[in-house]
């Protein structure tokens, strides 16, 4: 019985001892890898240097660190003036599509150590009143950030608003432009779920989505219903591009940045002139989520609130095939502009 425990005992200390020694080893490890430089070179133009800025991991995640303490409003000028903190213009916006996961985007995108997001949406250039304050309001609402670093801000009204890309080529003609997209019927139905969760909070009743979707009278679909508009994509963007190149823009597949979002984020860098820098680390699937979730380092990680993948209410498989069928042409128009295809019914 004695010899027994001993055993078990002797066991015991073996487990602790090796998950000690394999932690040890774990963090050596990752200290290591925090000193290695980390080329920064983001964008190719408007940049003080043509050299490459290399900066240890190390020093970047402290910056981080620093940068996210003064957001939280505890910057003093002094501070700001001493590691040279400016509010920068976006470089890139993620310009839409609402419900295409635009905030998984943007919050993964941060994830990256040269890019600092405007954390709330600005609606600067689709809301008169904000667009009337001037450039200078909107650098104003920027964050802080490292001279080498590029600010990403969203708004997906902007993509269905009509002076926009007018206003945004007028700022900066050679921006960059994401936009993230889902197939277009389930990207309706998210709309939707979304107005009718702010009705019900608000105890109001609210018609189901084939009611609005779909024309009692005619059985066609009700192309004035904001929701089923916003999805004709190529619609949109035909007014884009009158003033941007299409290789200005870069379509993210919103239904793959939901089930493997690594590749579509070293898209986006590759798009960024990032170097690549967020890995699967970065990512892990939350099941009680049912979604990926953001690993930032060793302590900090978060998921996206609980606003952010909705369980949509079951809608009519006539109306579905109704709204598919509709929005087949725009799909195949969309594909060949931007020469991104989809499995879109
Ligand atoms: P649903 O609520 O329909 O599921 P947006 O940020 O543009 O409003 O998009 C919201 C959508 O982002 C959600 O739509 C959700 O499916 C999607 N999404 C993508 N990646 C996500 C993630 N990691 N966590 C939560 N939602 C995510």
């Amino acid at each position: 019985m004695l010899f027994k425990q001993q055993a078990l005992l002797k066991q015991k200390l073996f487990v602790v001892g090796s998950l000690a020694i394999g932690s040890v080893l774990y963090l050596m490890a990752r200290v290591g890898t925090l000193d290695k430089l980390q080329p920064i070179y983001p964008m190719e133009t408007r940049y003080p240097s043509s050299e490459p800025v290399e900066i240890p991991l190390r020093t970047l995640q402290f910056k981080r660190g620093l940068l996210h303490e003064l957001r939280n409003g505890n910057a003093t000028k002094e501070q700001i003036h001493r590691h040279n903190l400016v509010q920068q213009l976006p470089r890139a916006i993620i310009i839409g599509v609402r419900k295409g996961g635009t905030r998984a985007l943007l919050e993964m995108l941060n994830l990256h150590p040269a890019v600092v997001k405007a954390s709330q949406e600005i609606h600067f250039f689709d809301n008169d009143k904000n667009f009337a304050r001037g450039i200078e309001w909107y650098r104003g609402k920027m964050p802080f950030s490292f001279p080498h670093q590029i600010t990403i801000e969203k708004s997906p009204a902007y993509f269905i608003t009509e002076e926009v890309p007018e206003r945004i080529f007028k700022m900066n003609s050679s921006i960059k432009l994401l936009i993230i997209v889902r197939e277009p019927t389930t990207r309706a139905v998210s709309d939707y779920t979304q107005v009718l969760e702010g009705k019900e909070r608000k105890n109001k009743t609210y018609h189901k989505f084939e009611k609005l979707a779909i024309d009692t009278n005619t059985c066609e679909v009700n192309t004035k219903y904001k929701a089923v508009r916003t999805s004709i994509y190529t619609k949109h963007l035909e007014r884009w591009l009158k003033y941007f190149p299409v290789e200005q823009f870069h379509i993210v597949d919103g239904d793959r940045l939901i089930t493997d979002p690594l590749p579509e984020l070293q898209l986006v860098e590759h798009f960024l002139n990032l170097p690549s820098r967020i890995s699967q680390y970065n990512l892990y699937f939350n099941a009680t989520r049912g979604f990926y979730c953001l690993r930032f380092n060793i302590v900090f990680s978060k998921c996206l609130a609980g606003s952010k993948g909705r369980i949509h209410p079951e809608v009519d498989p006539f109306a579905v095939a109704k709204l598919q069928k509709f929005f087949h042409p725009f799909n195949q128009k969309f594909y060949q502009i931007t020469g991104r295809t989809f499995n879109w019914p």
